[in-house]
């Protein structure tokens, strides 16, 4: 199905579950990534906390492809000199119409080998190669009642948004920016969201702390069902956007199928990546003439990437497809539902973990 197809399926469906006051859940896939590669110099890297926030551009006063609000680069880290990069997706942080920069924040990670890698050695003047921007979690016309809601990093692609909206002839009715994070700290571009709020009648920002220094004025605690509902009370319908953890997601998408809205709610969510405990229980993991222990619980691709080389796995979400192995034998438990399921007999290793000892096979 081409992008075009997809994307009028998903506003026609929006449109009927708006019609029939339903919940629709559209996620963004970056199935359909760019292949165009562009170098760019990095011009400049601010650090705030554990991320860093690099402005990326060409030498030459040079336009760079334009973007929707919501859209992502792949970047590619070339980690080990003898293998092919690996490659991840960020979201693009600002927008504007006629692009001469890009904006990309970079958190560090426990897990995060290419996040980490770049965070560590990145800077202003370094030459990084990425692919032209794509994705389908974007901003939708036409939506007046706009909820975003944002976990940590996840402000990114989010605040592109906002600069969509802002740059609108006719701006929304509402639009309220739920933001979680932990530490003030962490609250990327605080001030610029604050000034928005002073600014612009339509839009209400409601940061929210769960680990806040004593003189916090903002919501403590963490975002749930009731504030979602308060901030909601008497809109006719809503759109909500959200970028954030797998656990917070789930249960603000729960929290957004019980608003007593009219008109329905429509969901657009960007995966962020799969968070998972380790059970404790180790699993034999044969892959081609590798062997590994693994533990169940934990996604296999990260296990699994110290002894194969997944050139293509760049969203650890389920969409891009590039982490797709074959099952030989052996049971994995799905982390998450993937964006684009696999055929019969193959995994994403980005979103299961080992049940029991396993065979793959590399395709
Ligand atoms: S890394 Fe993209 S589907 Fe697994």
């Amino acid at each position: 199905m081409s992008i075009s197809v997809v994307t009028s399926v998903l506003l026609f469906c929006a449109t009927l579950a708006l019609l029939a006051g339903a919940t629709l859940i559209v996620w963004g896939s970056l199935a359909q990534r760019s292949q165009q590669r562009l170098t760019l110099r990095v011009l400049r890297r601010q650090d705030a906390g554990d991320t860093a926030i690099l402005t990326l551009g060409r030498r030459s006063w040079r336009r760079l492809p334009a973007f929707r609000p919501g859209q992502y680069l792949a970047v590619e880290a070339a980690i080990q000199q003898s293998v092919p990069p690996l490659m991840r997706c960020y979201s693009l942080a600002r927008w504007q119409r006629n692009p001469y920069r890009y904006q990309l924040a970079i958190k560090r990670a426990p897990d995060g080998r290419v996040s980490n890698w770049l965070a560590d050695n990145v800077q202003v003047g370094s030459r990084l190669t990425v692919r032209a921007p794509s994705g389908e979690f974007v901003l939708q016309a036409g939506q007046d009642y706009i909820v975003l809601i944002a976990g940590g990093v996840g402000i990114t692609p989010l605040l592109a948004m906002l600069d969509g909206l802002r740059a609108c002839r006719q701006p929304p009715q509402r639009v309220v920016l739920l933001y979680a994070a932990r530490h003030y700290e962490q609250l990327l571009w605080h001030k610029q969201l604050l000034s928005w709020e002073q600014q612009l009648p339509w839009f209400d920002y409601r940061p929210c702390l769960s680990a806040p220094e004593h003189d916090w004025q903002g919501w403590r605690g963490r975002l749930d069902a009731a504030r979602l509902a308060a901030v909601t009370q008497g809109w006719p319908h809503a759109a909500l956007y959200q970028c954030a953890s797998d656990g917070l997601m789930t249960a603000m998408s729960l929290a957004a199928r019980q608003l007593p809205l009219p008109g329905g709610t429509v969901i657009h969510q960007e995966a962020f990546g799969v968070t998972a405990q380790g059970s404790g229980q180790w699993h034999g993991v044969s892959l081609g003439q590798h062997h590994v222990s693994v533990e169940g619980g934990r996604a296999l691709l990260a296990e699994l990437e110290s002894v194969h080389h997944f050139a293509d796995a760049s969203c650890r979400a389920g969409e891009c497809g590039g982490c797709r192995l074959q099952l030989l034998s052996g049971d994995v438990e799905w982390l998450r539902h993937p964006v684009q399921p696999p055929q019969d007999g193959l995994i994403l290793a980005c979103c299961c973990s080992a049940k029991s000892d396993l065979a793959l096979a590399a395709l």
